[in-house]
């Protein structure tokens, strides 16, 4: 990218940052370089978290999904991979319109009276807390209506996305849909209070990228929170592991969401097999319930 470019694109990732960070983004995105700009710094980052959230629904399939604030459809690639043969993309902003295969626009805004096209799972991505409180209740009541099995919100991992997952954790709950992650469980959420449940994938950073955003470093760490619900209520098989593991030569521990509550994990060396398994586990990743069941090694100290 010539310099001139990459000053104006700097410029146009900047203000989209600063609108974000002063919970101004409904005022929405000011002119096509905005939104060139903002899928192209935005794009890897927000793939590589769905790619996270998704890793949640591993071996599940659908055939429709629909998208509400879809952006540039960077949720495609990942959709895909879950073999969805017919995405509907609503999005206000015509210019993030593209080309692609088995995709259906419609570029409108999601507030508007009208009946969302039924759907086996529905995406908020990074859009359900750029809206008030009355309006997230109001599309995720039409979004519920409109689901015929799973519903994925995902939000920047601040406290403001923890806060919003919550309102929707909640009003999920009250509507009979069954939470499946990162919580399995329908109880009040063991970060309440004491923080705010997310989590962090890292991403590397392209040359461009780093020039852009200004930093040196060749990675970045994409933080986000996530909720997956679905109308059917399934077989409690995983825990989510909620902070960085502290593993040690003797020892791994490990903070799990379980539905008891937060519970601390320990595997001793010793039980090689599954310090080796859980070794290999990170931040945000599942353990299988049944690995860890017959093994007494519960605590209440958090990590
Ligand atoms: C932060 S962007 C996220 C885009 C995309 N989902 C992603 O993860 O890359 C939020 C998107 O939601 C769209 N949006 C917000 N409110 C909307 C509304 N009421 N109707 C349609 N689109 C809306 C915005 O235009 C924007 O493209």
């Amino acid at each position: 990218m010539e310099d001139r470019k990459k000053k104006s694109f700097k410029e146009h990732v900047q203000a989209i940052q600063k609108r974000y960070k002063n919970l101004d983004a409904k005022e929405g995105f000011q002119n096509e370089k905005e939104i060139k700009a903002y899928t192209l710094f935005r794009t890897p980052a927000t793939q590589a978290a769905l790619k996270k959230v998704f890793s949640h629904l591993e071996g599940k399939t659908f055939k429709t999904a629909l998208e509400l604030g879809s952006g540039p459809g960077s949720s495609y690639p990942v959709l895909k991979d879950l073999f969805v043969e017919k995405i509907v993309y609503i999005e206000k902003e015509a210019g993030f319109r593209r080309e692609l295969e088995d995709v259906t626009w419609m570029i409108r805004n999601f507030l508007e009276k009208f009946t969302y096209p039924k759907s086996d799972l529905i995406l908020f991505s990074y859009s359900l807390g750029e809206l008030n409180f009355e309006e997230q209740i109001d599309v995720l009541s039409r979004a519920l209506e409109s689901s015929e099995d799973t519903i994925v919100i995902v939000e920047p991992g601040t406290t403001h996305g923890y806060d919003t997952l919550m309102r929707a954790r909640d009003f999920l709950i009250k509507n009979e849909f069954f939470i499946h992650a990162p919580c399995f469980h329908a109880k009040s959420c063991p970060k309440r209070g004491v923080g705010w449940c997310h989590f962090s994938v890292r991403l590397e950073r392209s040359k461009v990228h780093r020039q852009i955003k200004g930093g040196t470093l060749g990675y970045e760490d994409e933080k986000y929170c996530f909720i997956i619900a679905s109308k059917k209520r399934e077989e409690n098989k995983f825990f989510t592991i909620l902070d960085a593991p502290k593993v040690e030569k003797h020892r791994i521990r490990m903070n799990l969401c379980t539905p008891d509550g937060q519970k601390v994990f320990e595997c001793k060396a010793n039980n090689r097999e599954l310090f080796k398994t859980l070794k290999k586990k990170g931040w945000g990743e599942m353990v299988s319930s049944g690995i860890l069941s017959g093994v007494d090694d519960f605590k209440n100290d958090l990590v």
